[in-house]
C-alpha cells in the first residue's frame, strides 16, 4: 500500500517508520525540509538499534529504501492511507487537511493524529468526510503498541473496519473512542497527573516519592511526574487546558505551578528539566 505522512516530527516519522518496517511505501511529508533532514538521520538510527536487537525482518537498507521525502503536501497524490501528523494546532491542522484533499485521490483514507483537537471539528476540512479518522498513535511510535481509533459521527463503517486491519497489519493493537475530548487515555492520564502536581505542590511529598509510589505500588513503569516530563509539561498542560475548557470540570483545570514551568521553559525531557533535572 503506498503510505503518506504529512508531518514529519517526534510522531510523523515514528508513524512512517512502522508502515514501512511493515512492507509500504511511505512519502514522508514535512513544510520543514531540515526536519526531513532529521528524519532519515532519526529513522536509520531507530532502526539500527532494532537490527542490534534482531527485531527487523529485513535490512535496513531495504527499510530505509521504502521511505521517500518531500517537502510539498501535493505528493500525497497516489496514496491510498494519509496521515496527517502536524502541530497540534487548529488553523495549521486545517490548512495542512485541506492542501490534503486538494490532491488526494477521492477513495484515500485520511487519518489525524491529534492528541486532543475534536475529529468531528477536523473533519469539516475535509472533502469526503466519510473517510475522515483520528489515529491517536503514541509516542515513541515504534515501540507503544498501542493506537486509539476515533470516529467522528461520518466516518463510515467500511473506513473504520479497514483502519482497524491496517493498524493490526502495522503491528499495533488498537481500541476505539468515541470523539469526545482526551479520548480514553489522556481523559483518564491528565487529571492524574494534575493530582501528582497538587500532591508536590502543596509539599506534601517530593516528586521522586509521588513518582515511586506509582511504579512500587501500582506497577507503573512510570510515575505520573516522570511521566509528564517524558511527554512534555507543555504538551500536558495544553491537553489539560482543552479538557478543562471542554468538559468546564475542576479535576482538569491546569495547575499553576505547571504554568509556571512550562512559561519558564522548564518543558520535562525534551528541555533538560521538568519535575527532575536531565542535564
Ligand atoms: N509528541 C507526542 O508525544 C504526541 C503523542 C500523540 C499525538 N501527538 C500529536 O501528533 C501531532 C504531531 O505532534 P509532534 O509531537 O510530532 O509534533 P512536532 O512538532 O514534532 O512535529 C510537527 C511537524 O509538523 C510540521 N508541519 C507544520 N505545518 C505543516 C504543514 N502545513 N505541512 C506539513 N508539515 C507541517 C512541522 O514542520 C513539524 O516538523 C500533534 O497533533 C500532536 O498533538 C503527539
Amino acid at each position: 500500500m503506498k503510505v503518506s505522512v504529512v508531518g514529519s516530527g517526534t510522531m510523523g516519522r515514528g508513524i512512517g517508520q512502522v508502515f514501512a518496517q511493515a512492507g509500504h511505501q511511505v512519502k514522508l511529508i514535512d513544510i520543514n525540509k531540515e526536519v526531513l533532514g532529521k528524519a532519515k538521520e532519526n529513522i536509520k538510527e531507530s532502526l539500527a538499534r532494532l537490527e542490534k536487537k534482531k527485531a527487523l525482518t529485513e535490512s535496513l537498507d531495504v527499510i530505509m529504501e521504502r521511505i521517500e521525502y518531500s517537502s510539498d503536501i501535493a505528493d500525497v497524490k497516489g496514496s491510498q492511507f494519509i496521515i496527517e501528523a502536524v502541530f497540534e494546532r487548529i488553523d495549521i491542522k486545517q490548512e495542512a487537511l485541506e492542501n490534503i484533499c486538494k490532491s488526494a485521490s477521492p477513495d484515500a483514507i485520511i487519518g489525524t493524529n491529534t492528541s486532543s483537537i475534536s475529529i468531528n471539528t477536523l473533519a469539516k476540512f475535509i472533502e469526503g468526510k466519510e473517510r475522515f479518522i483520528g489515529t491517536h498513535f503514541f509516542n515513541p511510535v515504534p515501540v507503544m503498541k498501542l493506537v486509539e481509533i476515533i470516529t467522528s459521527e461520518r466516518t463510515s463503517k467500511e473506513v473504520i473496519e479497514k483502519t482497524e486491519k491496517v493498524m493490526i497489519e502495522i503491528g499495533k493493537d488498537p481500541v476505539f473512542s468515541k470523539d469526545f475530548p482526551g479520548f480514553i487515555s489522556n481523559r483518564i492520564l491528565m487529571p492524574l497527573i494534575r493530582e501528582a502536581i497538587a500532591v508536590y505542590e502543596q509539599g506534601i511529598a517530593s516528586a521522586a516519592d509521588i513518582d515511586k509510589s506509582f511504579r512500587l505500588g501500582m506497577a507503573h513503569p512510570m510515575g505520573p511526574l516522570e511521566l509528564a516530563d517524558f511527554v512534555g509539561l507543555d504538551v500536558c498542560y495544553d491537553v489539560l487546558e482543552v479538557l478543562y475548557r471542554d468538559y468546564g470540570e475542576p479535576r482538569f483545570k491546569p495547575p499553576i505551578t505547571l504554568k509556571n514551568m512550562v512559561t519558564a521553559g522548564k518543558l520535562g525531557r525534551k528541555s533538560g528539566e521538568g519535575f527532575y533535572n536531565y542535564r
